[in-house]
């Protein structure tokens, strides 16, 4: 039996939180194309939207120009496999911020050149030294072992180092990344004496969190180092900020609501998050605006332009912000008492918030197969595996009407860390596709990512 509106009443309460409206995406959604392609490709699959990444990075670039602050944007690889983003950026000339080998290749691969490279992660792998150096990538040194295996490389291929030293922040001492002061100064003089083999092109951090009046104050004591490193006949005229440029997912309304509100009866099982390990789905001031902020407090532009640094960054989950979207399929619904199951074609590997004891929290949106009416109907969602807490959504999402097999899912705004950093292909599913959608001229035609046969 199917539980009706007054049984799924005891839910009236459970807090929605819709994504902020997209009409272009709406519009894609509204056409029949999901159902062709889920049809076609027979497992969830991931939309990509690359013009939101370039209208996202242009973004950035105009309030650098804004602001008079010279400098330049790193997509940050991580956040998300695609080949798109490596097509755009060299395109664009836009640098990539990569951490292994294997992201070094894909963005080379693509036609990123080697000096629009930026290279961070902790100590990095001989191979990746090697590369990077040969390329004449820049790359942020996190340690002091690691200046001596990137010396070595310098002079084993006979090319000079270009590196960043990346600072321990003192407002984040536990950090495990960057030198300390005692270790920086020892880096400096390091530098100076080894001037054939490394050109030190400045600092950077790496910052846990979203706050831009910390990374503000940040920045304004690598433009002092920079300045102190002058001194000592170093290059030091750029540094880099990392990312960390919070994405807004939500309004201020629904996700205050929903924290207020939220508790375990909301959740599958009684499952029960503490308000804190949420990602903030909303932020006041987020994306480019963060980097605004960032530049006004402390007069920090001011600050960059006389001591002539170039303000370095690489966002990203912001670059990615509403460029990218997951559907499922359900693949079977099943009441449970006052809410149903709902289960998809996927798992929740294709969601990896669900994978950090927390919850992706802007509402699904269903795509119903069938035009039909019904009642509003709470339900969690669970992979299609064997696994007890492999649920897309632990929380009972109030839809308009019982899914029903056949009909699709919409995850909104994953292309930042959620749709393929855990994938895996787990129980032998295959990794859902990514769909690039080009909406350019007005129509929107569609392709792979990465053409199975290229
Ligand atoms: C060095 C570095 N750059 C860039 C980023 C990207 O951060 P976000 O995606 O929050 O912008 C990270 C994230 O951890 C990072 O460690």
């Amino acid at each position: 039996m199917t539980p009706t509106s007054a049984e799924a009443g005891g839910l009236a309460g459970a807090p929605p939180l819709p994504a902020h409206p997209d009409p272009q995406l709406d519009a894609v959604l509204d056409s029949g194309l999901p159902h062709e392609l889920s049809h076609a490709l027979g497992g969830p699959f991931h939309l990509l939207l690359p013009e939101r990444f370039d209208a996202n990075a242009a973004a950035f670039e105009d309030v650098l120009r804004e602001a008079g602050v010279e400098g330049r944007v790193y997509y940050a690889k991580k956040a998300n496999k695609a080949a798109v983003w490596m097509d755009r950026c060299a395109l664009s000339g836009r640098g990539v911020d990569v951490a292994s080998a294997g992201e070094l290749r894909d963005a080379l691969g693509h036609g990123v050149r080697g000096e629009d490279v930026v290279v961070t992660g902790p100590t990095k792998a001989e191979g990746l030294l090697r590369v990077a150096v040969l390329q004449g990538c820049l790359i942020a040194v996190d340690a002091p072992d690691e200046l001596e295996s990137v010396l070595a490389q310098a002079r084993a291929v006979a090319r000079p180092a270009r590196v960043l030293l990346r600072r321990l922040p003192p407002a984040q001492p536990h950090s495990r990344f960057g030198f300390d002061d005692g270790e920086l100064e020892a880096a400096l003089a390091r530098c100076a004496q080894a001037k054939d083999a490394i050109v030190m092109e400045g600092f950077s951090f790496h910052l846990s969190g979203y706050d831009p009046l910390l990374r503000a104050e940040s920045a304004g004591e690598l433009v002092e180092l920079c300045l102190k490193a002058r001194v000592m006949g170093l290059r030091a005229d750029r540094i880099s900020i990392g990312g960390g440029f919070a994405v807004d997912y939500t309004d201020a309304e629904h996700w205050e609501r929903f924290l207020r509100e939220q508790r375990p009866e909301h959740y599958h099982a009684g499952k029960s998050f503490a308000s804190g390990d949420f990602y903030p789905y909303h932020s006041p001031v987020a994306g480019p605006d963060a980097l605004r902020t960032v530049l006004a407090a402390d007069g920090l532009a001011g600050r960059l332009r006389e001591a002539g640094v170039q303000l370095l960054l690489e966002p990203g989950r912001a670059l990615l912000d509403r460029a990218g979207c997951t559907v499922f399929r359900v693949q079977g619904v099943k009441n449970r008492s006052g809410y149903g199951i709902v289960t998809v074609d996927g798992s929740s590997l294709s969601l990896s918030e669900q994978w950090f004891n927390s919850e992706y929290l802007p509402d699904p949106v269903l795509l119903p197969a069938h035009e039909r009416q019904g009642e509003p109907y709470a339900a969690c969602v669970g992979g299609a595996t064997c696994l007890e807490s492999d649920m897309v959504t632990w929380r009972k999402v109030r839809f308009p009407t019982r899914p029903a097999v056949g009909d699709l899912l919409v995850y909104p705004n994953t292309a930042g860390y959620q749709m393929d950093s855990n994938e895996s292909p787990f129980h032998e599913l295959p990794l859902p596709p990514k769909i690039v959608l080009d909406t350019a001229g007005g129509t929107t035609r569609w392709r792979l990512d990465r053409h199975p046969l290229a």
